[in-house]
């Protein structure tokens, strides 16, 4: 969602806080700001409506110097994209502040403010804060004071930091339910709400908990907790890729990433897996104890986390032999469930911050889950910190709005810890553990093949540039795939798609079906496969377009709407990540020749830390 970058140095800082706006400009894109103090104690702002670009061809313009600076990069929940809503906010010509997040009780706080004479210049939940500090500050006390007794009327959550200008080698800083990490130099430090912004400058970082207040400054990083106690916070090193911002030969973050399939699956697998077995301990410590007690699983997760989800649940109940139900997180949070007796939940997310998987874990944590496992890309971030065992799908930074190699490393870290859980319950054989393993060491270079289809699907995507609406099939663990599929169309091309179990078909779906209607189907050559080979006649019968990527061995031939792209045989158990490939190629085509914003498709932003 929203990105907040700050820096305190001797040099000036706007071009590091462009810089971090340009690498956190993938979580929400529809204005930005920023604010520097200057040597003569003026506080200079610059907003603008659309892409960091904008901003950094005005900066061009107007340049501002100065060494203490807050920036932001928007994606509006409370007031229009506009400048005017940009951040950072002000109040007066002293006080700026940028804020992630929602102020749930913005409303009766701007009452209260207005009531003190304060005018409000734009409809943001944010603004609030500005003129509470302000208040605040007029009643006495440091920046820090004031800035403590503001934080402790705000209500929701938010990530914030603000500046004054009379005291202008200081940013303060607020985390309650929006990631804020600082960044350690010499002599000089930064914060940011991902350390991905920062990596340009800094690999040392401390993350801020929650309630934490920081005080930054040149030389110092003093943080205080929710109850105002002086705390220290261990220093990370980071290991994030350095280059994880550069697009290197490829036109989008979301191609590059595609492409990085094959690394990242290595990566996830590496020491966790021997010749023949998963090394249950690499999962974590205790997972052998809770793998062993667990009688049911609940996955809980958003979008394409959910999609991978969905998968695990298939392998969970036939391989594993263990009951697994899976649910989207904003449902789960506010349904009143029934915990069932050793049940572990496992939360899935690239991010860790998505608000909704979080709040629902902090709920089942409250309501006798045995224990929580998050399956997560990004170290440090909240659903590690609170889940009793994290398990990091090792994807590297994905910028690209539209998740693929953190779905595809999510299902390969799945496969293993399934794998592993019937390992301790006896439901798997060493040879049926040696035969996944075998396939998951085969599984990068199949992901390879797959990626050789790239001219074949774009020469394909031609076809569906003119189209409205589209429909993705499978059966079993492949429906999650083609739920996955459409859910990448319908992201990055803005074409409306569903996905149906094939059976499915006849219950509603089938009367969908013309001439312009393609219908993409995911054809496995599994014991599914006469069902699934029905339900494409059903298609073929009303005049469908069918475009079959189809297992070379399954015997499909090409006809008058019909169009088979042959695929592999591939290991079966490994065969819907393979197959999701494929999927993002097409969707990734189709976007290209619509001409869509790839990496930041409209009114998305990647890590949905608002409900
Ligand atoms: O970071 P998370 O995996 O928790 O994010 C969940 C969804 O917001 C995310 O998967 C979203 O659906 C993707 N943009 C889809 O490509």
């Amino acid at each position: 969602m929203c990105g907040i970058v700050g820096a305190v140095a001797q040099r000036d800082v706007a071009e590091i806080l462009l810089e971090g706006l340009r690498r956190l400009e993938y979580r929400g894109y529809d204005s930005a700001g920023l604010a520097v103090i200057d040597a003569d104690h003026q506080l200079n702002r610059l907003r603008r409506l659309g892409k960091v670009k904008m901003l950094s061809d005005a900066l061009d313009d107007h340049p501002l110097a100065g060494g203490t600076g807050i920036a932001h990069t928007r994606w509006a929940t409370h007031g229009e994209p506009s400048e005017e809503n940009a951040h950072p906010h002000m109040s007066g010509e002293n006080i700026a502040v940028v804020h992630n997040g929602i102020i749930e009780n913005h409303e009766s706080l701007r009452e209260m403010l207005q009531g003190r004479g304060y005018e409000f210049t734009s409809q943001t939940d944010t603004e609030v804060i500005a003129h509470l500090v302000h208040w605040e500050l007029e009643q006495g006390g440091s920046l820090l004071e004031a800035f403590q007794r503001t934080v402790s009327q705000l209500k929701g959550a938010y990530g914030t930091v603000v500046m004054d200008r009379r005291d202008s080698e200081r940013l303060i800083a607020a985390r309650s339910g929006s990631p804020l990490v600082i960044g350690l130099g010499i002599g000089e430090n930064f914060l940011a709400s991902d350390q991905l912004a920062l990596l340009n400058v800094t690999r040392r970082f401390l993350f801020l908990e929650e309630g934490d207040i920081a005080e930054i400054t040149r030389r110092n990083v003093d943080i205080y907790d929710v109850e105002g106690n002086a705390v220290e916070r261990s220093i990370n090193e980071s290991s994030a890729e350095h280059d994880a911002a550069d697009k290197g030969i490829y036109r989008h973050y979301m191609q590059k990433e595609t492409f990085e399939q094959p690394s990242a699956i290595i990566s996830t697998l590496e020491g966790r897996i021997d010749a023949n077995s998963v090394l249950v301990d690499s999962l974590g410590h205790g997972a052998k104890d809770i793998l062993q007690k667990a009688e049911h699983i609940q996955i809980i997760a958003c979008g394409t986390s959910y999609n991978a989800g969905m998968v695990a649940r298939y392998w969970f109940e036939s391989i594993a032999g263990v009951s697994c139900d899976v649910e989207i997180a904003s449902e789960f949070r506010y349904r009143n469930f029934v915990t069932r007796p050793h049940s572990v939940l496992i939360t899935l997310s690239q991010s860790g911050e998505t608000a909704d998987t979080l709040a629902a874990l902090r709920l089942a944590k409250e309501r006798g889950f045995m224990a929580a496992i998050t399956v997560c890309n990004v170290a440090g971030s909240s659903l590690v910190r609170e889940s009793d065992i994290a398990i990091m799908t090792r994807a590297g930074t994905e910028i690209g709005v539209a998740s693929t190699k953190a779905f595809t490393t999510q299902l390969t870290s799945l496969l293993m810890m399934v794998t592993a859980l019937g390992k301790q319950k006896g439901t798997v054989s060493a040879d049926k553990e040696a035969e996944i393993v075998k396939a998951l060491q085969r599984l990068p270079a199949h992901i390879e093949q797959a990626l050789t289809f790239d001219k074949h699907i774009e020469a394909l995507a031609e076809d569906f540039a003119d189209k409205h609406h589209a429909l993705f099939l499978g059966r079993g663990e492949f429906y999650p795939i083609a739920m996955e599929a459409s859910l990448k169309l319908k992201e990055i091309s803005y074409i409306h798609a569903e996905a149906y179990a094939a059976g499915e078909l006849k219950h509603g779906p089938l009367a969908l079906i013309d001439a312009d209607m393609p219908v993409i189907v995911i054809a496995p050559n599994n014991e599914l496969l006469e069902k699934l080979k029905s339900n494409i006649e059903e298609v073929r019968a009303r005049g469908g377009q069918l475009y079959v990527f189809a297992d070379e061995s399954a015997g499909f031939q090409e006809s008058d709407g019909m169009t088979i792209i042959p695929m592999p045989s591939v290991d079966e158990v490994c065969a819907p990540i393979f197959y999701t490939v494929p999927m993002q190629l097409l969707s990734y085509h189709v976007a290209l020749i619509k001409g869509t914003d790839v990496d930041q498709p409209r009114n998305l932003a990647k890590a949905v830390t608002v409900e």
